[in-house]
């Protein structure tokens, strides 16, 4: 399993030394709150004045930058991917979408980091993966994220995407409130969901990584330690070090070997 830190925060990253990371606009934001941020956010506002216009284009254009300032730092630091989101307010809008990741690559490219080391992150709703599958035919991987199911997981895979990320903890969070249940590990329902995607993919040679997501604890984390990637909050990835020996062993494919695999619930 590939270790994944699902922040924007720099000297966590430093610390805590994943292979990639993720990040979307609220981590995006929490990491430019920081004092190490301060220049790019004034390069990203004289950039935005010199554009010419006013209102939400400039507006949005703006907050690429900053994502983009965000993601070429911590590419910096980790030697895998960073998955930089595209705004969700165009998730039913085809060409809006691939425009926007066009552009976020062209950012990132214009600051020296190549396409292959960045994911574009979109939402898996049906544009999300239409948009997805016209910028993997350009070259540019691609991250579905908010996968809830293996039907999403499926079109996904069909669209050549390069990595999903299935929920855990939006699903648990979901069936908790609605039963009024606790769940553990064994019975968390994001936890089968994401093992069912996992199982498919694997029985049915589909070469689409599988990033286990959304994430509430560390034993939904050690449920499905041998998937492809994870990608953990600094919380919980100092959570497994410090409870749980270092996080090489717990995340080892040796101790997934050792992890009963979830008997799936059809109805579920
Ligand atoms: C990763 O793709 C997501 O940004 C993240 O894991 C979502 O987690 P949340 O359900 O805690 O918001």
């Amino acid at each position: 399993t590939t270790v994944v830190a699902d922040t924007g925060d720099i000297e966590a990253v430093r610390a805590l030394k994943p292979v990639d990371c993720t990040t979307n606009p609220t981590l995006v934001l929490k990491a430019i709150g920081s004092d190490a941020f301060s220049d790019a956010i004034d390069e990203a506002l004289h950039w935005g004045a010199a554009q010419g216009g006013t209102g939400e284009k400039v507006v949005n254009a703006v907050a690429d930058r900053l994502a983009v300032s965000v993601g070429s730092a911590l590419a910096a630091i980790v030697p895998g991917r960073v998955s930089t989101e595209v705004d969700a307010d165009l998730s039913f809008d085809v060409e809006a979408s691939v425009n926007r990741g066009r552009r976020i690559i062209a950012d990132y490219e214009e600051r020296g980091v190549g396409r292959e080391r960045i994911l574009i992150k979109l939402a898996s709703t049906w544009e999300g993966i239409r948009a997805a599958e016209i910028l993997q035919k350009e070259g540019i991987d691609c991250n579905l994220t908010l996968i809830f199911n293996k039907t999403q997981a499926i079109a996904c895979a069909e669209a050549g995407v390069f990595l999903i990320s299935p929920f855990v903890g939006r699903i648990m969070d979901w069936h908790a409130k609605s039963t009024g249940k606790t769940y553990t590990a064994e019975t968390d329902p994001g936890v089968h969901s994401v093992r069912a995607i996992y199982d498919y993919y694997k029985s049915n040679g589909i070469k689409t990584v599988v990033m286990g997501a959304s994430f509430r604890n560390t034993g939904e984390i050690e449920a499905l330690a041998g998937c492809d990637r994870l990608t953990i909050s600094p919380a919980l990835l100092k959570e497994l070090a410090e409870d749980q020996g270092t996080l090489e062993r717990k995340l080892s494919p040796e101790t997934a070997q050792k992890v009963e695999p979830i008997k799936l619930d059809e109805k579920s």
